[in-house]
């Protein structure tokens, strides 16, 4: 009896960091169609028609976003068109052509002033205290808008292999100032997420045809310096490393300082494919310790 034949499952923003690990993790189960942002720019309501019905994917998963948090404070518009319109268009092309839509939104849409360590579920009220936290909840609310059918899975603390991210920016600060102590913020609390556990996660959700919001984080939680300890220890590194508060560090952007989800409805569906992040992380830096220390 012949094979039977994969489903299409298309990525929007496939050249980033959750994007490029979620084509490579789910290409044995699914034709993968990948989409980088030269070939599919999701605020072009014409582009994505033309894409989607040319393809006619049974899954799309959107990674694409405008994700440096500072820089949305002063370029709100383009923010606002990417995060909250365009996942609209995403919606609505996904109901014309009956796609499943997951997409991907933040633990930013929370304020986190919620007592340490208590966590975040997915119906407790929203407030982001950031211009990049409202818009991924303004894009939030035109995917629901658009159907009821999509699964938004709010993330938090992404790290891979590929693209920029917190770890990657540790390594190279303490490489290239191996003397002076590395200052790292020690009252942000929140749960890393590993590309790779994450797009099985997805690959779940798309599986099953999950809707609603979804949380997917790492299990567990940890502040910023923990992280960067755990990764230098992994990573056999010695690098002394200084706790700092939030007010040391000024940034554009409000952090939470609370950023921990708990993945209660992916627990309530069996779903949950999450594992320890501190599990992850030894597994991340496993299998990419010597490219880390290449390209640092
Ligand atoms: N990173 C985190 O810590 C974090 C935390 C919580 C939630 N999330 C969410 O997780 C998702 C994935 O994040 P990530 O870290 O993988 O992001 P990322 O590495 O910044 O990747 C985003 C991708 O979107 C693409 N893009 C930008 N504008 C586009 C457009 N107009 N049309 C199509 N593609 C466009 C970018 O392409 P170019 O490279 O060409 O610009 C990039 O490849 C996002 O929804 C983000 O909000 C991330």
């Amino acid at each position: 009896m012949a094979a039977e034949a994969k489903r299409t499952l298309l990525v929007t923003g496939a050249g980033g960091q959750l994007g490029t690990d979620c084509v490579a993790c789910l290409s044995d189960t699914w034709n993968v169609i990948s989409v980088r942002r030269a070939d599919g720019d999701i605020t072009n309501a014409t582009a994505i028609a033309d894409l989607f019905t040319h393809h006619r994917p049974a899954v799309v998963v959107n990674c694409a976003a405008y994700t440096q948090v500072d820089a949305c404070e002063t370029d709100q518009a383009a923010a606002f068109q990417l995060n909250a319109e365009a996942p609209g268009i995403l919606a609505r092309e996904s109901v014309r052509i009956g796609a499943h839509l997951i997409h991907l939104s933040t633990d930013y849409v929370f304020d986190g002033t919620r007592e340490v360590p208590t966590p975040y579920v997915e119906d407790d009220a929203t407030g982001p205290a950031s211009v990049y936290g409202e818009s991924k909840l303004q894009g939030e609310a035109a995917v629901q808008s658009a159907t009821p059918d999509a699964a938004i899975l709010r993330t938090s603390w992404v790290y891979g292999i590929h693209g920029h991210n917190f770890l990657k920016a540790v390594l190279a600060r303490a490489r290239q100032v191996p003397d002076a102590p590395l200052r790292v913020v020690n009252d942000q609390h929140g749960s890393p997420t590993w590309t790779v556990r994450l797009s099985e996660q997805i690959g779940a959700i798309a599986e099953a045809g999950l809707s609603g919001v979804l949380h997917a984080t790492g299990e567990g939680h940890c502040t910023w310096y923990d992280l960067a300890q755990r990764f230098f220890e992994l990573m056999d590194i010695p690098v002394q490393i200084e706790p700092c508060t939030t007010a040391d560090f000024p940034r554009p952007a409000a952090r939470p300082m609370n950023s921990i989800l708990e993945n209660a409805r992916l627990n309530q569906a069996g779903l949950n494919r999450m594992q320890a992040w501190q599990d992850d992380l030894a597994a991340f830096v496993s299998a990419h310790r010597q490219h880390l220390l290449s390209a640092s």
